[in-house]
């Protein structure tokens, strides 16, 4: 991370920035249909965003990771796990590390909040690199499970079972 970059909570002024970083960073993944911005609006609206984080360079937001409450059917001991997303980096930006930083930096704020464990739909290729176990035990909608993935952030935590159910913004996916 260049000296002028920094992590920080959102702001109620952030939120335009927020959406138009989702919605660019997103546009040209073949796995968006475009909602993402939509999403991250919908979690604020419905108080479900409970750490969101925004990285800014020469005061421009340039970066943005965003958790949120999740359930799991055949869990319900499970409490307090959060999902991970979206995340998004400006494409400008994107290659150079900042990704990491502000993931690891999400996973920490989240670890010191005693969150047991995170979950997430993406690419196992990416986030096997942050510790996330795909094919988990867990599902969603009759996805595959390589993209179901979890991480337990407090040594002996037990993973939840069955399907996960994200905050009611995730229904306009
Ligand atoms: C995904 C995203 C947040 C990563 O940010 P980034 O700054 O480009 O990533 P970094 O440069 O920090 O790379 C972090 C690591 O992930 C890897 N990586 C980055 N993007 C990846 C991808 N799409 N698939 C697999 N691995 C990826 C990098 O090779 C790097 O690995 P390393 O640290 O072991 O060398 C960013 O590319 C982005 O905003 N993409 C569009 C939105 C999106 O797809 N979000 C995630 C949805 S699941």
């Amino acid at each position: 991370m260049t000296a002028a970059t920094s992590i920080r909570p959102e702001m109620p002024e952030d939120a335009a920035a927020i959406f138009d970083l989702t919605q660019t960073a997103f546009a040209s993944m073949p796995y968006s249909d475009g909602t993402e911005g939509p999403i991250v609006e919908g979690l604020r609206r419905d108080g479900d965003l409970l750490l969101s984080l925004v990285m800014e360079q020469d005061k421009q937001i340039i970066g943005h990771i965003a958790f949120s409450p999740v359930t799991f059917a055949d869990s319900p001991e499970a409490t307090g796990w959060c999902a991970l997303g979206p995340v998004s980096i400006a494409p400008d930006h994107q290659g150079k590390g900042l990704g990491r930083t502000l993931i690891e930096t999400g996973l920490d704020q989240m670890r010191a909040k005693t969150c047991p464990g995170i979950v997430l739909i993406g690419a196992p290729d990416l986030y096997g690199r942050f510790g996330f176990s795909a094919d988990c035990g867990l599902t969603y909608q009759g996805l595959d499970g390589k993209y179901v993935q979890a991480l337990n952030l407090v040594e002996a935590t037990a993973m939840p079972r069955g399907e996960i159910h994200f905050a009611a913004a995730f229904n306009l996916a």
